[in-house]
């Protein structure tokens, strides 16, 4: 795949930094490999003057706004012997002021275009504030939604998560060989298996296999250096006892030498200094050295390296070629965007944050988020069917709440002032309608929540249908937000169970960062959908799926849970030698649950009905480097215009290593009138069914596997036998 590294602008870029790396002192080195947050500006104006003197400063984060980060860039070129300006980095998740879905969100899209589109808006405005390096995408398998910060990442599947994460590399940073104006660059974080930290906890210890780390964790992060990521974060917390920030393994052998990155990587926020309570450095000096003898070329948010790298240098602990190269790649990619040439910002370009072209990409990415869990048939409320009914629309984040809420985790700059809320979205939409809104309860208890309920309630049972809206505040998911139950909180429960005692249909909308528990509504509501943290244009998206303008289009990237005692809990997990088929007691389940999810991995409704028509795989055998075509007919059935995905799963029936039940391989988001029909066509390559033995060789096995063709995980319509020989 070309990317920017191979390219010979990349060349041009590297000789220009090679003849400036030979006029930099020692101090001046070091420096380029330090980053600083806004602390050293503001608390410390001497500090802050002293580092840009001496050199000290190759990056900051935080600072952002064109005339701000400007500012600074002028003052520290003014100040420092070589010009070499300071790249700004910021936390860009999902979008910076236009605020996206969030990332869990997106996946559940199904369509890396969404995502490609989304990371490209949001680097434009970044850009236009001076921001040149984001700290995105986060590529973190998460199987276990106790984890906050499942929603910054693309879900449990390391197949769809390749995909979302080249093309949110793309987005940031062009699908060309250059960094062009109004692009960023990408940092694939956090390196590596920090979606495993155990019990969902974050900054936990991971434990787990080498050929779950190869097989699983590891190929999002080669999607995205193959896409041409410039850099890469180390997570925080150790992996099978070394921390990441410090793994020589990780972040040389494997990262530069088996998956071919070229860029640089930084540690997270405090990672190096973190190596001490870890008991893995004896003090500071120690934790420099192992963090950048490992490869962890720059650090976040500190002074240390410029601290003790020449003193490890004059010890022989470190070495300059280690030096140089690693401040070789970030002068590079200084060129190659080119900072060095143009270090300032045009001040005039800030009037694109909240366009109108950046909010319909906004809504369009919302609507194809939501995944519809149930529908007996009363969605869409459409304005033919609802008009002069009334609707009472319920939730404290349906209104006001929910525009700063619905922002989601790591909003970055967003304003909630720009957010349409639900309430704002329906009125437009369900504009023949009387809609009638109740707080009912906020998220958290309060004291009055009985009283707000009972008003909510009575206003409803006046009404012809209800819409209730429950579940997290923003700060609920994300950074060091662990949860220990997935249930709703507050008086959330009581709220839906009263609305529902009322006998109206009542329309679920469940707002979240991460799957929650479900189980009792499932049955009782006449529809239910995740809408998860949607952004600013939240309200209208909704409001569009509700009239009918839009059909829901979302699949699920994680098994939702029973209970939370069920989690961890992901679809492509091995089998036992004792599967729970219910033939006797002494199969691997619980007493007290099920051991499927309350909905599967890939499971999502819409208003029409797809059936796949005239499947036929090219063949029954396949060679290890042969590969399979798949063709079908995917025909919209209903009466709606709609999107179908279309998924591809395999499993190898017998390995030298127990293979999971299913693994998707391959996918395709459809989208179709009411009658029309697309023919599609998957491959399956026998590289996809590769994957690392017991003796961590990467394999691919000779015997039997199956595929099939399905519209969610737990769908077995379409079954093929096929022999790798
Ligand atoms: C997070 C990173 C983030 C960094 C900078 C850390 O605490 O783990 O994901 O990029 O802060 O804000």
């Amino acid at each position: 795949m070309s990317n920017i590294f191979n390219s010979s602008a990349y060349n041009e870029a590297r000789k220009r930094a090679e003849d400036l790396l030979k006029k930099m002192t020692l101090a001046e080195k070091t420096g380029q490999l330090s980053q600083f947050g806004t602390s050293i500006y503001s608390d410390d104006e001497q500090t802050f003057s002293d580092h840009f003197a001496e050199g000290k400063v190759g990056s900051y984060l935080t600072i952002k706004g064109a005339s701000h980060t400007n500012s600074i860039q002028r003052d520290l070129l003014k100040a420092t012997r070589l010009p070499i300006p300071a790249f700004f980095a910021d936390d860009v998740i999902h979008g910076y002021r236009t605020t996206f879905p969030t990332p869990l969100a997106q996946s559940c899209s199904w369509n890396p275009e969404v995502t490609r589109k989304t990371c490209e808006i949001s680097a434009k405005e970044a850009y236009r504030a001076g921001i040149k390096w984001t700290f995105s995408p986060m590529v973190d398998i998460a199987r276990d939604p106790r984890w906050g910060r499942i929603m910054e990442g693309y879900g449990e599947d390391t197949y769809l998560c390749s995909r979302f994460s080249e093309a949110a590399v793309k987005g940031y940073q062009g699908d060309g060989e250059k960094m062009e104006k109004d692009h960023i660059y990408a940092c694939m974080k956090h390196y590596i298996a920090y979606g495993a930290c155990i019990g969902g906890r974050d900054y936990n210890t991971s434990d787990l296999s080498l050929q779950t780390l190869h097989d699983v964790y590891l190929p999002p992060f080669k999607a995205g250096i193959d896409a041409g990521a410039a850099t890469v974060m180390a997570s925080f917390q150790d992996v099978n006892g070394v921390p990441s920030t410090g793994n020589k393994y990780l972040l040389t052998d494997v990262l530069r030498g088996q998956l071919g990155f070229n860029g640089f990587v930084v540690s997270d926020a405090g990672g190096v200094v973190e190596l001490i309570p870890h008991g893995f450095a004896e003090d500071l000096k120690d934790a420099v050295r192992l963090a950048f003898d490992a490869g962890c070329d720059m650090i976040m948010a500190g002074d240390p390296y410029n601290d003790f790298l020449p003193k490890l240098i004059e010890e022989g602990k470190i070495t300059t070629e280690q030096l140089d190269r690693a401040v070789l790649s970030v002068l590079t990619l200084k060129f190659l965007c080119g900072l060095m040439d143009e270090p300032l910002v045009d001040e005039e370009g800030e009037d694109c944050f909240f366009c109108d072209e950046h909010m319909t990409a906004a809504r369009t990415a919302a609507e194809e988020c939501a995944v519809l869990l149930e529908n007996n048939g009363i969605l869409p409320l459409t304005p033919e069917n609802y008009k002069g009914k009334r609707v009472a629309l319920v939730g404290s984040l349906a209104g006001y709440d929910g525009k700063v809420h619905l922002l989601g985790g790591w909003s970055c700059l967003s304003d909630h002032n720009h957010t349409v809320s639900i309430e704002e979205g329906l009125r437009k939409a369900l504009s023949d309608c009387e809609i009638v809104y109740s707080r009912g309860c906020g998220i958290t208890a309060a004291d009055n929540d009985n009283i707000t309920i009972a008003e909510a309630v009575k206003a409803s049972a006046e009404c012809d249908v209800i819409i209730a809206v429950v579940g997290e505040e923003a700060g609920m998911s994300g950074e060091a937000n662990s949860r220990s139950d997935l249930t709703l909180t507050g008086n959330q429960h009581e709220l839906i169970e009263s609305l529902i005692a009322t006998g109206k249909p009542v329309v679920l909308l469940v707002a979240s960062g991460r799957p929650l528990v479900l189980t009792p509504y499932k049955d009782k509501v006449a529809a239910m959908m995740l809408i998860w943290q949607m952004g600013s244009a939240v309200g209208d998206a909704v409001a569009n799926i509700l009239a009918g303008t839009v059909s829901p289009s979302g699949h699920l990237t994680t098994s939702m849970p029973v209970c939370t005692g069920q989690v961890p809990i992901y679809y492509n997990h091995t089998n036992t030698g004792r599967p729970a088929l219910g033939r006797w007691p002494f199969e691997s389940k619980y007493r007290d649950c099920q051991i499927a999810p309350l909905y599967p991995f890939g499971y999502g409704m819409s208003y029409t009905t797809f059936s796949f028509e005239n499947i036929t795989v090219s063949d029954n055998k396949m060679a290890k480097d042969g590969k399979l075509t798949i063709t079908l007919t995917v025909r919209n059935t209903g009466n709606f215009g709609g999107a179908s995905v279309v998924q591809l799963y395999v499993r190898d029936l017998v390995g030298s290593c127990v293979r999971p039940v299913k693994e998707l391989k391959g996918f395709e988001k459809v989208f179709l009138k009411s009658g029309e029909c697309k023919s599609v066509t998957l491959t399956l390559s026998a590289s996809d069914m590769a994957f690392h033995n017991f003796n961590m060789e990467k394999v691919i096995e000779a015997g039997k596997c199956k595929l099939w063709i399905s519209q969610s995980s737990d769908d077995e319509a379409f079954e093929f036998d096929f022999e790798i020989i």
